[in-house]
């Protein structure tokens, strides 16, 4: 089974252009607490590089793409998030790392809790471990 669930998105629209809702516990599969985006991102600079103990995400480029690489501890998937309609679900304890950002990329992330450092796994070693551990 695959590491990466990818939400089922309608495009809404018409020649006007498109249109996509999201929607507490409808679509998007939990209440939304929190939601941030990132841009002027950097080509050759990627982020993320931790996982949350609790907090389960989703995430969608809006513009642009970059390349999501998604671990679980046992295998690790990528996959471009390179259209407005293809958001995927990062649940909890899945280290994740965002790279080959677009110049024109803004990647809009919803998440189902307020932000806590103190939910944040940054050490890779420290999270293959919790993964054996659990
Ligand atoms: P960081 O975790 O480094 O971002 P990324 O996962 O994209 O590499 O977050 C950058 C800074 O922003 C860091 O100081 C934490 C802060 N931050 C908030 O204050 N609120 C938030 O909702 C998020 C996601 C980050």
């Amino acid at each position: 089974m695959s590491l990466i669930k990818f939400l089922d998105i309608k495009t809404l629209g018409d020649e006007r252009g498109h249109l996509i809702a999201l929607e507490n516990d409808k679509n998007i599969p939990f209440a939304i607490k929190r939601v941030y985006y990132l841009t002027d991102t950097q080509p050759g600079v990627p982020r993320g590089f931790h996982a949350h103990k609790e907090l389960t995400q989703v995430a969608v480029c809006v513009s642009g793409r970059c390349l999501m690489k998604i671990d679980d501890g046992h295998t690790q998937e990528e996959v471009w998030l390179d259209v407005p309609d293809k958001a995927i679900v990062i649940e909890k304890m899945i280290w994740h790392e965002m790279h080959e950002f677009s110049s024109d990329c803004v990647l809009l992330v919803l998440a189902s809790d307020f932000y806590d450092e103190q939910d944040y796994i940054r050490n890779y070693e420290v999270f293959v471990e919790q993964v054996k551990n659990a």
